[in-house]
This record gives structure tokens, C-alpha cells and sequence, in this order.
């Protein structure tokens, strides 16, 4: 299907990433915070990184719309929106007045709270014409926020990047050898996935534990070493994981990312991915193992920007 996504403007790059990836898609037109791509799956409600999507009509220049609103194929009732984006020289409000109206002058009733046909105009450098099919509810993930946990640390990945992280994998069964209070491992029980999290420190497991029975989910989670993980070759589909940043987290043991990383590769099925956050640049090492498809960042504060590595095990 060919859909337009009007992605979240706090991380475009890892919001493509995240469309494309959990969906099967193939990119075919981009425009700042619009992403038109043909997908293969429809898992729209486990979106965290995009406001919503539309059913693909059409895309032209702002000239050509009153034209596009002449034949729009439209079914009952039926409202338009308009969202501008990096547009601060248009009225939303004139434009969708205007598209409107064409509507109405075809015989169409306009119905703004309820309508059986809701169609969305998202004007960036061009025109993207499509029918709503989905809209993220942004609220679950003021409701899942850290402090909102019986146990929190500092620095903790929002549940809403988390949560994009785990669908960059698009795996079923997620590993994070590292997880502290357990931000990917909720995101991925919640979206009914199985998972594994595994964390050096007693403190931090019983911690995580917690948090998981709050969500009412498996307390999955055991104390271990990321750098000598207790499983066995190629037994997961995704890994995602968070290293230890120096002010805030400790590190267990010495070498960590080295060694982490060749444990991950090993324990990773080969052609899938696993995604890797830290505030170093560690192209090489990654590199030395697996397919680096994509590096995002994301500047915290001061001091800290995160790395995002999506990484891929090749065959
Ligand atoms: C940045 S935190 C992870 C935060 C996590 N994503 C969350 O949602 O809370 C890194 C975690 O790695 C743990 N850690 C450090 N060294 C480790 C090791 N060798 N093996 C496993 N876990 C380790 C730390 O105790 C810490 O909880």
C-alpha cells in the first residue's frame, strides 16, 4: 500500500528508519517531516515516531489542489485538515475553507467531528493528498515515563525512542543485554513481543523486575555480563541496547563495548538487525562485524549526544 507518514520532527532520521523497517517500505518521496513509501505491513498502532499516516491519492504543487479537490473520490461525509509543515506563509484554516468548499459545490456534506471520509492535505515544499488512516496516540507515553516506573535512573531513553528502537529491529524476540529499568524490554511486551533483558548489577534486576510486573508483563530479566551472554548463537531476531554512559551508569567489567558488541553479533540471527545507543563514536568496531544501515543522533544535553547504530548481521 502506498501511504504517506507525517513524521515526528524530534528525530526524522531515526523516524524514517522506524516506518521503513517495521513496515517492509520502500522510500518514495521525501519532503521534511513527510515520508511517502510503499509498505507491505499495516502495524500502524506500533508507530511511535510518526503523527499519522494517510492512504496515498496524490501529491502536487498548492496550485494544482483546488484542481485535485475537483475529483477526489470522497464517500459519505466528510472533513479536510490541512497540516502545514515548515509553512509559516500559509492559513491552514483559508485553505481547508477553500478545499471545502469544492467539496460542497460537488453536492458533499461537510461533517467536521464525525466525518465517514477524512482527508488530509499536508503542505510542505508540495502538496500530499490522502485518506487518515491512523493516528498515534501520543498520550500512552507521557503515561509510561520513567518517573511514572516504581524504579527509575538517571539518563533513561524515553519510552517513545525506545520504542521506535525496538521496532527498527522489526524482530519478535528482543535481547537487551544491558537493560537497566527496563525501557525496551516494556516496549516490546507491550507490543506483544518476547523478550530477554539481562543487567550486571542485583540492585538494577530486582529494579527492572518491578517495573515489568507493573506493566504486568513476564519479569523476564536475569543478572549477567553482556560480555559473555548465556545463550546461545543466533537465538534473536533484534537487540537493542542502551551502554552505560560514564556520569550516570556504571560499566561492568572491563571492555565493555568491545566485547558487548561481539556478543551481540554472536548471538544475533544473521539478516537481522540490532540497534545500538552510546555517546562515542564507534563506527569502526561495529563495523568490523556488521552492516552499519543507518547512524542518527540525538543531543540530550550539554554533555550528552546519543549515537544510534542500526546495525545489520549479514549472511
Ligand atoms: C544506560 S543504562 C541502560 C538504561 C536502560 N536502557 C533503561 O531503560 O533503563 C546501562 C545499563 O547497563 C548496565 N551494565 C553495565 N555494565 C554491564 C555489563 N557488563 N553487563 C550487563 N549490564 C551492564 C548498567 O548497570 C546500566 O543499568
Amino acid at each position: 500500500m502506498k501511504a504517506i507518514f507525517y513524521l515526528s520532527g524530534e528525530n526524522e532520521c531515526f523516524a524514517r528508519f522506524e516506518v521503513l523497517n517495521l513496515l517492509e517500505g520502500k522510500e518514495i518521496e521525501r519532503d521534511n517531516q513527510i515520508l511517502v513509501a510503499d509498505v507491505r505491513r499495516d502495524e500502524f498502532w506500533r508507530l511511535a515516531l510518526t503523527h499519522e499516516v494517510s492512504k496515498f491519492y496524490t501529491s502536487c504543487s498548492l496550485n494544482e489542489l483546488e484542481e485535485v479537490f475537483k475529483e477526489i473520490p470522497v464517500e459519505g461525509s466528510v472533513c479536510v485538515r490541512v497540516v502545514k509543515i515548515r509553512r509559516p506563509d500559509l492559513k491552514s484554516l483559508d485553505l481547508e475553507k477553500m478545499l471545502g468548499y469544492v467539496l460542497w459545490r460537488r453536492g458533499f456534506k461537510i461533517n467536521l467531528n464525525d466525518p465517514k471520509t477524512a482527508i488530509r492535505v499536508y503542505v510542505s515544499k508540495r502538496c500530499y493528498v490522502g485518506y487518515l488512516i491512523h493516528k498515534t496516540d501520543k498520550k500512552q507515553f507521557l503515561k509510561r515515563h520513567p518517573n511514572k516506573r516504581p524504579f527509575t535512573m538517571p539518563c533513561v531513553i524515553p519510552p517513545k525512542i525506545g520504542r521506535a528502537m525496538v521496532n527498527i529491529t522489526a524482530g519478535r524476540r528482543i535481547l537487551d543485554p544491558m537493560c537497566g529499568t527496563g525501557t525496551f524490554l516494556i516496549e516490546a511486551g507491550l507490543m506483544n513481543l518476547d523478550f530477554v533483558g539481562v543487567e550486571a548489577y542485583e540492585r538494577i534486576v530486582r529494579g527492572c523486575a518491578e517495573n515489568l510486573r507493573f506493566f504486568k508483563l513476564p519479569t523476564n530479566v536475569l543478572r549477567g555480563d553482556a560480555r559473555s551472554l548465556p545463550f546461545k548463537d543466533c537465538c534473536f531476531d533484534g537487540v537493542v541496547t542502551d551502554f552505560p554512559y560514564k556520569r550516570s551508569t556504571k560499566s561492568f567489567g572491563e571492555n565493555l563495548v568491545e566485547r558487548a558488541v561481539e556478543e551481540i553479533y554472536r548471538v544475533l540471527k544473521e539478516g537481522c538487525r540490532a540497534v545500538l545507543v552510546i555517546n562515542l563514536d564507534i563506527d569502526d568496531l561495529v563495523g568490523e562485524h556488521f552492516d552499519i544501515e543507518g547512524k542518527c543522533y540525538q543531543r540530550v544535553h550539554k554533555s550528552l549526544e546519543r549515537r544510534f547504530y542500526i546495525c545489520r548481521k549479514t549472511f
